[in-house]
């Protein structure tokens, strides 16, 4: 494949991959979108494997590689559990940041490529230095969010004493180190800087993900997001191929649009929440997801009968899901009692709060799945000022995102965050299997209030006998 055919080939990939980001933005094109995704990095990779820059002789690597990489990602899209994704995508973006910082040693280590001038030579390690410190930065940051968002690692966040200098320190260092790196002579002597540069971008992805509390975990997710669309741009650049140039700013500035996004929908200032520690109310439990509060007052318990017996009754009923419901997969059990009140004349509309879940769009995802019409799922805007003329508020495995803590006290680790008021509705309907706290770790009075009900179990079984109560 000639050069300018690899160009046009690329720049019918980059047109996809932009398509692709536009029909992901909408669940009705999201099938779409993935499609177009799917076809443009198949034209992409061909257009590279083909292209001149591959000489027959690596083939058999390319294929090799392709195979290993294709069974792993066969046997993890097959195997991980939707409540995984957010770890599976955890763990690869730190792929993506490891491929930056070998492609940067490697480039540096490479000495086929002769520079013209100086100016050209500097400018390539500017891009390894820079590339390897994002690519690291995102590998080690990544493997931290990792272990978070499995429960490896306790969501309670680490705040060292002075950690703000120390992150200081190490951005000067690193800048020290680059000078040191830019006027060495030989490679071996390149080689010392660039190593300390990797070591210290390993311990600050470490160090800035540590220190960021439970309730602030959507905003890494998607940060760390935008960081592996920098490292892969980076990438780019040391490989002098601009598809992934592209492809990476695209998934950079669209992760760091996203991020805005999840700190407007937590109230948080994104700076404070990459510093560290912002939104912890002090070391508060933000522990793993199940951690017992302490309980603070009378629980109304309520039976699956009497729950469907208060559901027929309504004219308004707004459901709230939350990671509780992906857990126990129950939003097909969910869509068949909306059909069932709906088919009755009651008005059943759905609450999403942007955080959800434990991944930007679980709870729409797991809806789409189910079949729930789109136009009665309304995001937490939307809907919150139906709440005082609804008869019933259904919260089904969420807790944090229905707190009153996050508007009713300001010490509490979530305060300012927007929640969905659900205790404004006439009576709400809490069902979950415990009074374990959820993943920021806080108790919730919204359990003890005196028009809420708490429907104890799992809640697929649970909503299984509501629904069976229901058909009666
Ligand atoms: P959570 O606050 O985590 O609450 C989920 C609740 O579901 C738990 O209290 C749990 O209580 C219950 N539950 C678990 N398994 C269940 C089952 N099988 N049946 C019934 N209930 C079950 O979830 P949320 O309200 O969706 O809030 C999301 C939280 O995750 C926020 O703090 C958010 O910041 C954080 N987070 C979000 C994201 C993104 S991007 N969405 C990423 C990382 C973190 P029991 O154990 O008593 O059943």
């Amino acid at each position: 494949m000639s050069a300018s055919l690899v160009t046009v080939a690329y720049i019918g990939a980059t047109i996809l991959f932009i398509l692709s980001l536009g029909g992901l933005s909408n669940p009705e094109t999201a099938r779409r979108g993935n499609l177009f995704g799917v076809i443009g990095m198949t034209i992409a990779v061909l257009a590279t494997v083909f292209g001149p820059r591959v000489t027959p002789s690596g083939y058999g690597w390319i294929i090799g590689a392709l195979a290993v990489g294709g069974a792993i990602g066969m046997f993890a899209a097959k195997t991980v559990k939707m409540t995984q994704m957010p770890e599976l995508v955890a763990a690869m973006h730190s792929l993506v940041g490891l491929a930056a910082c070998l492609v940067g040693f490697a480039s540096y280590v490479d000495t086929s490529t002769v520079f013209p001038t100086a100016a050209e030579k500097a400018i390539h390690e500017v891009e390894i230095y820079v590339g390897i410190l994002i690519g690291a930065i995102t590998f080690s940051g990544s493997i931290i969010a990792f272990g978070k968002l499995s429960g490896k690692i306790g969501g309670k966040p680490l705040l060292l004493p002075a950690r703000h200098w120390l992150n200081l320190a190490g951005l000067l260092l690193v800048i020290w180190f680059g000078r040191q790196f830019l006027h060495a002579e030989t490679i071996a002597a390149g080689m010392v800087p660039l190593l300390i540069m990797t070591v210290i971008a390993l311990l600050f992805g470490v160090h800035m993900v540590m220190a960021i509390g439970g309730a602030d975990m959507p905003v890494v997710v998607s940060m760390l997001n935008s960081y592996s669309g920098w490292a892969a741009a980076a990438t780019g650049f040391m490989l002098s191929n601009d598809l992934l140039i592209v492809v990476g700013a695209l998934v950079g500035s669209s992760g760091a649009i996203l991020s805005y996004i999840m700190c407007r929908a937590m109230n948080r200032n994104f700076i404070s929440v990459i510093a560290g520690g912002f939104g912890t109310g002090g070391g508060a439990p933000a522990a793993a997801a199940g951690d017992a509060a302490q309980p603070a007052g009378e629980v109304q318990p309520i039976s699956a009968v009497e729950t469907a017996e208060m559901l027929r009754e309504a004219k308004s009923v707004v459901i709230v899901p939350g990671y509780g419901m992906a857990v126990a997969q129950a939003q097909h059990t969910v869509f068949e009692i909306t059909k069932l009140l709906r088919d009755k004349g009651v008005n059943v509309r759905f609450g999403i709060h942007p955080v959800a879940g434990r991944m930007p769009g679980h709870m729409n995802v797991l809806l789409a799945e189910a079949k729930v019409p789109y136009d009665i799922v309304l995001e937490m805007d939307e809907i919150n000022e139906d709440f005082p003329d609804t008869d019933v508020s259904m919260v089904i495995g969420a807790n944090d995102i229905v707190n009153p803590a996050a508007q009713e006290d300001p010490a509490s680790p979530i305060a300012g965050m927007p929640v969905l008021e659900v205790w404004k509705a006439h009576h709400s309907i809490v069902m979950k299997r415990s009074m374990a706290s959820g993943y920021a770790g806080v108790d919730n009075p919204l359990f003890y209030k005196d028009n809420n009900r708490m429907l104890f179990g799992d809640a697929k079984k649970m909503l299984d006998e509501v629904l069976a109560a229901l058909r009666v």
